[in-house]
């Protein structure tokens, strides 16, 4: 892929602005756009060979600021596979980030709780994920501007990272999870039986998103650090049908705990 045109276009609009963390914003947590100070937003549909956002509920812009005085790059809305682009159009952001010198990023996401400790409005900080049911983002002519060909994924998501965001979450609303993200394709929601295998098979909660642009972003050599929005039980769990209501619904009623955790996180 070209990722020139992008990364020029960027550069150019942000000036002496030099952006050390991303943070990809989950379904419903666009709020943190209003924490971002000295802001430049730039529409993904002017950016060169950008994707365009089709969900309702996601946006479409980047935003280049700061908060809590770190300058940060946000993507209010993300690309995922479920929408139809090829798995590394889903990613080209990320590379993007990544040939924009970017070494951190924060991957947020709304999933469902497999973990039966768990409840919706938790939060769950990612410590590892399962991913072998889809289509590797690796796949093809490896780009060795970016990484090797065979990286390694022993620790994703950053251990130290993962201990401080914890601890953030649970200052911030009194109890904080870690655990295992299982990456589905979607864009239907897992069947009861599905729910059942992922629970044997480790996973503590269950999402469309995140995993790709985590490998791709480890592969780069970035520093990352996921957490998922516990919206909803999965499928199963209770006698409830799941909906995309109910995921806007319960990341809208924690959208502002959200914001301090990450606006903490950031100091
Ligand atoms: N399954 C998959 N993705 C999700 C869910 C779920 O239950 N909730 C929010 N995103």
């Amino acid at each position: 892929m070209n990722y020139n045109g992008a990364v020029k276009f960027i550069k150019e609009k942000i000036g002496e602005k030099k952006p050390e963390t991303a943070i990809v914003l989950g379904s419903g947590l666009g709020v943190l756009k209003e924490e971002i100070e000295d802001k430049i937003v730039l529409n993904y549909k002017d950016i060169p060979d950008f994707p365009i956002s089709t969900v309702e509920g996601h946006a479409g812009e980047l935003i280049i600021g700061k908060i809590s005085g770190k300058e940060i790059i946000a993507m209010n809305g993300r690309f995922h596979y479920y929408e139809g682009y090829d798995i590394k159009q889903t990613v080209f952001p990320i590379r993007v980030f990544s040939l924009l010198g970017i070494k951190n990023i924060i991957l947020t996401n709304a999933a469902g709780g497999i973990n039966l400790s768990y409840k919706p409005g938790d939060f769950m900080v990612i410590n590892d994920h399962l991913s072998f049911f889809a289509e590797s983002v690796l796949r093809g002519k490896n780009e060795e501007e970016f990484g090797v060909r065979f990286p390694d994924m022993s620790e994703v998501y950053d251990k130290e990272e993962v201990k401080k965001m914890k601890e953030i979450i649970k200052k911030h609303t009194g109890n904080a999870n870690e655990g295992v993200y299982a990456y589905m394709k979607g864009p239907c929601f897992e069947t009861p039986a599905e729910i059942r295998a992922l629970r044997t098979l480790g996973a503590d909660a269950v999402g469309m998103s995140t995993v790709p642009e985590a490998i791709v972003a480890k592969h780069s050599g970035m520093k990352v650090v996921a957490v998922s929005c516990i919206t909803n039980m999965a499928a199963g769990v209770t006698n409830n049908k799941l909906s995309h209501e109910e995921v806007k619904e319960t990341a809208d009623r924690v959208k502002n705990q959200f914001k301090e955790i990450i606006k903490e996180y950031l100091k």
